[in-house]
């Protein structure tokens, strides 16, 4: 049986990238995935709002999005859809503003849908857009914790430095987790966080916390393409067994009471006052 959650307790993690390509979007729907498997009540965000694929990568086909909620006659439970697997997933939506341009009224009607409907969400993964645009930044800042994909490419690793750079100088963000995606080996992965790491402390003053690694498997590629997650077509994969790793020590910290959020405080963030 599902235990029971405390109230106020949602993990809410945003997987973000500096570079677009990384393996966001498969990073999250596999980890959602593992968290379903394990009983957990999961949310996927589709926060890359100009090119939200989550659904195309689980292979459904939302019908509304935010944009119904805001202008329309939708409740939220009309847009939130589920896969056969328990995933939950609130569509992207290229037909709003960008949500720091709403306005007061609109922010309070979300916030208010919002807060009664997620309630008993035991995570909450937000997959961003890449690069260092304003929306990328204020999905992050109202997560509280941030994941940042890296893979071992030079282009993304001074890209994931330059998010981390404006999100650090600019808004104070000191907080930040690396997972490296489409590694050889461990080794490699263990590698370049470190070297990352370094740079980000002598001079953004930053601490960064290595999250775990996916071996880079030609599996993902291919479950794409089925509109599947490569966790459920190819369970025994290397990328498989690096998802789930990574999916169990994400809950692992959870379960210690470390680090949890409030759901209420996400979205007090995301929707704030100006
Ligand atoms: N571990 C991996 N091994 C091999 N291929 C991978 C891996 N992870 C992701 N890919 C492939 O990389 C491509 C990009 O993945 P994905 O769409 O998840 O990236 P993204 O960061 O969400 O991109 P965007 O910035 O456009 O949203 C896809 O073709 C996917 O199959
Ligand atoms: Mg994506």
């Amino acid at each position: 049986m599902r235990k029971r959650k405390q109230p106020n307790q949602t993990k809410i993690i945003s997987i973000t990238s500096g570079k677009g390509g990384v393996g966001k979007t498969n990073i999250v729907c596999n980890l959602a995935y593992c968290f379903a498997s394990m009983g957990k009540k999961v949310m996927i965000m589709d926060a890359d709002l100009s090119l939200g694929n989550v659904s195309v990568v689980l292979g459904l086909a939302p019908k509304y999005n935010i944009s119904n909620v805001l202008y329309g006659d939708k409740q939220l439970k009309d847009i939130i859809i589920s896969d056969k697997n328990g995933i939950l997933v609130l569509p992207a939506s290229s037909g709003i503003p960008e949500l720091s341009n709403l306005t007061e009224t609109q922010k309070m009607t979300l916030m208010s849908r919002f807060g009664d409907f997620l309630s008993d969400i035991d995570i909450l993964l937000i997959d961003t857009g890449a690069g260092i645009s304003s929306n990328v930044i204020y999905f992050n800042l109202a997560a509280g914790e941030i994941m940042v994909i890296v893979t071992p490419e030079p282009t993304s690793i001074t890209d994931a430095y330059a998010l981390i750079k404006v999100m650090s100088t600019k808004h104070g963000q000191k907080n930040f987790s690396i997972i490296l995606n489409m590694a050889k080996n461990e080794k490699e992965a263990k590698g370049i966080y470190k070297h990352l790491g370094i740079v980000a402390d002598k001079f953004l003053k930053v601490s960064l916390s290595y999250a775990g690694f996916i071996l880079y498997d030609e599996n993902v590629s291919k479950s794409v393409i089925m509109q599947k997650t490569a966790m459920e077509l190819y369970p025994e994969s290397k990328s498989a067994a690096c998802f789930k790793k990574l999916a169990y020590d994400i809950i692992s910290q959870d379960e210690d009471g470390y680090s949890s959020g409030n759901l209420q405080f996400f979205f007090n963030n995301l929707f704030k006052k100006s």
